[in-house]
């Protein structure tokens, strides 16, 4: 089914459901594992939105990608108690040696790292997750060899 076919399928499945914005992009980005930017159109279509509101929601959301992920997705805790051992050190180093931004995938397709508000892992941070596994003590040392090993 093409990208429009299937809006068209998970919006009706939600049909008659109140904010059913929210619920239809989860379906959407678990299928697709992002919202392609052609979603915004037809979503807009279809819930008589403006691409706009659509398009403000998709951006306001961290949950939401407008991009494939990469293969290795580091998640960078940036809460208070994070930052306060170093948490935006580790960032700074991420961007900079991945060549790409918070929210963003390299170049290659390997790495997304994300920012996250408290992974629940407080007193051992900085914390960060990388494909789904909790690291503590996250330095940007630390950092490099945790996208080593995922890479390897
Ligand atoms: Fe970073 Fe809670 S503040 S894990």
């Amino acid at each position: 089914a093409s990208i429009a076919e299937r809006v068209r399928a998970v919006v009706e499945e939600h049909r008659g459901d109140r904010g059913a914005l929210m619920p239809i992009l989860h379906d959407l980005q678990e299928e697709f594992g992002y919202i392609a930017d052609e979603m915004v159109p037809a979503l807009a279509r279809e819930l008589n939105l403006s691409r706009a509101d659509v398009h403000g929601v998709v951006t306001f959301y961290t949950d939401f990608r407008s991009e494939p992920a990469g293969t290795t997705v580091v998640k960078l805790c940036r809460a208070e108690a994070c930052q306060s051992v170093g948490a935006e050190r580790v960032v700074a180093h991420a961007e900079q040696t991945l060549g790409s931004k918070l929210g963003k995938t390299t170049a290659d397709g390997a790495v997304t790292v994300e920012q996250v508000f408290c992974l629940g892992n407080c007193a051992l941070g900085p914390a960060a997750q990388v494909n789904g596994r909790m690291y503590g003590h996250v330095t940007p040392e630390r950092f490099d060899s945790l996208i080593a090993e995922a890479k390897a």
